[in-house]
């Protein structure tokens, strides 16, 4: 889920990572067996009994409405709500747009449900209408919304055998075309950054508040981006690729954005930002942008924004906030929704790295039982009034890909915790419920759809990962995936190709392995009579298996871009360019 200031979601991410699984296939074999088969199967059903519980109590007491309250068998209808801290302009009769099914319908089809995917389906595609004169916040409909039923049109048409015969027509592309025009009055500002709210019938209201965050506008090109491609209707991609160059041209001379910002005058609002609420998926949509589309732009991007938030909020493992003006720290403080950027960091292939913070995290939930949303770190101290965890995806996310990335059995011991810590603590009759305190863990009447879309489904990706064999996917920060389409990228050069590249695929054939370990390359070789279809040509893997290097002669080929990795300064192979 992800993140606005003060808002219960944040997250992210997503599928392919060459860089570095190559070398881990060698090594898995080796790690798997430190946790035994029968245990993996009995924590994946353990999940799938937990998503159940969660979707039928919801089905049962909230739907067609959008959120269960788990304590009191009801509902609330939280759309409108999302963001909107102070709860102003409230509808008066919206009676909910059945939010969580539209988010559980990507877990459906994860968990091989398709009986229950296709009654989703059908229902939405009758009675889900965005004509409602409600006010909601654009990120956050984005997200959960547009991008749920974006992943859900492509997941009903990319199998011939998920729904039956004849009874899909694209209703839901309809409806994900219908609410992205809804969208489209919100870019309509001098600067091209979008308001932060709009009224899905009425546009932008009067005396709209010109403030946003910079996840806000910074994290629409995933879901907007693939509804273009997918209508052939480019207005969404060009309104949401204008709101990220803009933004991305008010970075401070650090290479470093703010948290808040006005879109009338293009003016940042407050100068502190870190990775977490109000920045977070800012960074992840600049990598996954560049993983979904293939271009270099957003990698020209994100590679100089990576730096500096390694150089100015690192500290240790922990990422504190710093002015972007300055690069001077400002608040130390964990939250729990910068626990994703270990999994980001996954795929940029800085597994060292993500592997050091994912342990302080863990360190933390060990402590607690969950995460707590803030923590002090210059006091070591809860913060006094965010001690809450709203069953919060991001740590699992990161346990996911780390996973991916190494095979080291270790994660799926810490998955294990907590599935455990998630049925122990906020489990309830009635579905699964927020927790208000974690000193107390008194509960709170709420069960967020990104339960279903992200915690629930990470989890179980973690302990089977056969949805990701044969096809490489990204997760948007709401968790719900998208198909890496070489179609979707830009051509290569042939140049790239090494002609060797059936010797590569037959020597790693062998290895079961997931399509997040294989080698994949926009460009797709039209296989000369071989019958092979491989989409990973240009991959060499790194000279160590750890990525160490002293020179750039020991990097191999990055089989996303087919460049050659070079050495940081740090000694890592990555897609550095010399700084
Ligand atoms: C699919 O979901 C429905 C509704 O929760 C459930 O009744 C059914 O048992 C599920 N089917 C499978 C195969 O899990
Ligand atoms: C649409 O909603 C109505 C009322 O809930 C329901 O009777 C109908 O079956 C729904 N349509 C589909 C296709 O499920
Ligand atoms: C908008 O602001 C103006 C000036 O403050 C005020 O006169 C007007 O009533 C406001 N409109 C609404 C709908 O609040
Ligand atoms: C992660 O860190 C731990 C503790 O430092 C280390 O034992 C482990 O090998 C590391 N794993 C990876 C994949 O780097
Ligand atoms: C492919 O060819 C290149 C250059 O001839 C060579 O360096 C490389 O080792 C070969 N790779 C494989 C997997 O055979």
């Amino acid at each position: 889920m992800a993140s606005l200031v003060g808002s219960p979601a944040r997250s992210r991410q997503s599928a392919l990572l060459p860089f570095l699984f190559v070398v881990i296939l060698v090594l898995s074999p080796f790690l798997v067996s430190a946790f035994d088969e029968a245990r993996r199967i009995r924590l994946r059903e353990e999940v799938r009994r937990m998503f159940y519980h969660a979707y039928e109590n919801y089905m049962t007491y909230a739907f067609p409405h959008d959120e269960l309250k788990p304590l009191t068998s009801t509902y609330t209808d939280s759309l409108s709500e999302l963001g909107n801290l102070k709860l102003e302009h409230l509808p008066e009769n919206y009676k909910g747009s059945a939010l969580t099914l539209i988010e559980s319908l990507s877990s459906l089809v994860i968990l091989g449900n398709n009986t229950e995917f296709e009654r989703g389906v059908l229902w939405l595609s009758e009675n889900l209408t965005f004509d409602v004169d409600v006010r909601i916040n654009l990120f956050e409909c984005n997200i959960r919304v547009l991008g749920g039923l974006v992943s859900a049109h492509i997941l009903a048409t990319d199998s011939k055998s998920r729904l039956a015969p004849g009874i899909y027509k694209n209703q839901l592309l309809s409806l994900a075309a219908d609410l992205g025009q809804r969208f489209l009055p919100a870019f309509d500002t001098p600067t091209g950054l979008p308001y932060a709210w709009i009224n899905l019938k009425h546009g932008v209201v009067e005396n709209e508040t010109s403030e946003t965050s910079t996840s806000g506008c910074g994290s629409l090109i995933l879901e907007m981006g693939a509804l273009s491609r997918l209508t052939g209707d480019s207005r969404y991609e060009t309104a949401a690729l204008r709101a990220l160059r803009k933004l991305w041209s008010m970075r401070s001379s650090l290479d470093l954005p703010g948290t808040t910002l006005d879109v009338i005058t293009g003016e940042w609002i407050v100068y502190s930002s870190g990775i977490g609420a109000g920045v977070d998926s800012f960074y992840e949509y600049l990598m996954k942008a560049y993983i979904l589309f293939g271009s270099d732009e957003f990698w020209d991007m994100f590679h100089p924004a990576y730096i500096a938030v390694q150089k100015y909020f690192r500290h240790g493992p922990w990422y504190h906030e710093a002015d972007m003006r300055t690069g001077k720290a400002t608040y130390w403080q964990l939250t729990s929704l910068q626990a994703f950027w270990p999994g980001l960091q996954v795929l940029v292939g800085d597994i060292p790295a993500a592997n050091s913070s994912h342990r302080q995290f863990f360190h933390i939930w060990d402590r607690f039982g969950v995460l707590p949303e803030r923590y002090l770190l210059d006091h070591d101290a809860l913060h006094p009034t965010e001690k809450y965890y709203p069953l919060r995806p991001e740590f699992a996310e990161s346990t996911f890909y780390l996973y991916q990335g190494t095979k080291d059995p270790w994660y799926l011991e810490v998955g294990e915790s907590i599935v455990r810590s998630l049925n122990y603590y906020t489990r309830v009759q009635a579905g699964f419920a927020s927790i208000r305190d974690v000193t107390t863990m008194q509960l709170e009447d709420h069960q967020h759809s990104f339960f279903l879309s992200e915690t629930c489904k990470y989890l179980y990706l973690l302990f089977d990962d056969s949805f990701l064999v044969n096809q490489n996917y990204i997760f948007t920060t709401e968790g719900h995936p998208i198909p890496i389409r070489s179609s979707w990228h830009e051509r290569l050069p042939q140049t790239y190709i090494p002609n060797n590249w059936t010797s590569f695929k037959s020597e790693n054939q062998a290895n079961r392995q997931s399509a997040m370990q294989s080698r994949l390359c926009p460009a797709t070789i039209s296989g000369a009579n071989t019958g092979i279809s491989i989409e990973s040509a240009c991959h060499i893997p790194d000279l160590r298996a750890n990525h160490r290097c002293i020179t750039d002669e020991e990097c191999g080929t990055d089989s996303t871009t087919c460049r050659q990795r070079t050495c940081s300064l740090a000694g890592y192979c990555g897609l550095w360019f010399r700084i």
